[in-house]
């Protein structure tokens, strides 16, 4: 798979980011903390992005680390860890780094993924090399957790997807910035399993200044039995499969494919 991950996440996707309906709206939060809880800390957090989760478990009270590609997207987390109590800011460590090579010097009794950084990994190496880190930095007993969108195979090729649509309402940030969320599929590539998408802000500034503003990535689908050889060549076993945040089982209609795996032979 050659095609280059041009990928990165800039300044006012970071800015506008937690506000957005679809990260907002997301109904991961109790899952992903009750499996902190049963699995204890301290907690990796691979592509932590703004903290939307890594800051939920420290403010239940555990002890976490984020890592993240973009420098934006840290300086979002950074900035929500300043307004939090001392004894949160004190359980979270951020680090900047690539979730493909990584070298912590210290083990985690979770490693999580939560809202599909895997799915920037466009290469099989990228994946590999996520894959076999987070073995390496699994204390024994340990658990990784990682979530996919299950692939609606109309998002393969269906040129309605091509148009952009604007499923979501415009949301309002506190400084009064108004923006509203549109998508497309910009192209398919089905023969390596990614789609180019573009996710277009319409933001209206609080002096009435409007812009259009595009974020344009590749984003690599996955299917169930892929993921479970994927884990399975670097050495862990799922334990649990989940279509959804409430544990439902997988299913052809399931929004979500969530693996929860452990280290082979623990
Ligand atoms: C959709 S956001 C998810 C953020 C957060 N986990 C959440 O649940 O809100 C994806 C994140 O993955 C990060 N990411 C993508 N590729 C990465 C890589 N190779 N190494 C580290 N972080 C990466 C992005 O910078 C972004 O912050």
């Amino acid at each position: 798979m050659s095609r280059a991950n041009p990928y990165t996440y800039q300044s006012f996707v970071a800015d506008y980011y937690d506000y957005l309906p679809p990260v907002a709206g997301r109904q991961d939060l109790d899952f992903y903390l009750e499996v902190g809880r049963t699995q204890g800390e301290p907690i990796l957090e691979l592509g932590c992005g703004t903290g939307r989760v890594l800051l939920h478990m420290a403010q239940a009270g555990l002890r976490a680390v984020g890592l993240d590609l973009s420098e934006p997207m840290l300086a979002r987390c950074r900035a929500k860890l300043e307004n939090q109590p001392a004894a949160v800011r004190d359980r979270v460590r951020l680090v900047h780094g690539d979730m493909t090579d990584f070298q912590l010097r210290e083990t985690f009794r979770l490693i999580n993924i939560p809202f599909r950084p895997f799915q920037h990994l466009l290469a099989v190496e990228q994946q590999l090399g996520c894959l076999r880190c987070a073995r390496r930095h699994l204390a024994p007993g340990g658990r990784l957790v990682v979530d996919f969108f299950q692939t609606d195979a109309r998002r393969m090729h269906d040129p309605a997807f091509m148009q952009e649509s604007s499923p979501h309402p415009e949301v309002a940030l506190p400084d009064g910035t108004r923006v509203r969320l549109a998508e497309r599929v910009a192209a398919f590539h089905r023969a390596e399993q990614c789609n180019d998408v573009e996710l277009v802000y319409y933001v209206t500034h609080p002096d009435g200044r409007a812009e259009r503003l595009v974020f344009a990535f590749t984003l690599r689908y996955f299917f169930r039995y892929e993921v479970e050889h994927l884990l399975a060549r670097c050495g862990f076993r799922v334990v649990e499969l989940f279509g959804n945040f409430d544990r439902s089982a997988l299913r052809d209609d399931s929004p979500e494919m969530i693996f929860v795996a452990e280290k082979e032979g623990s």
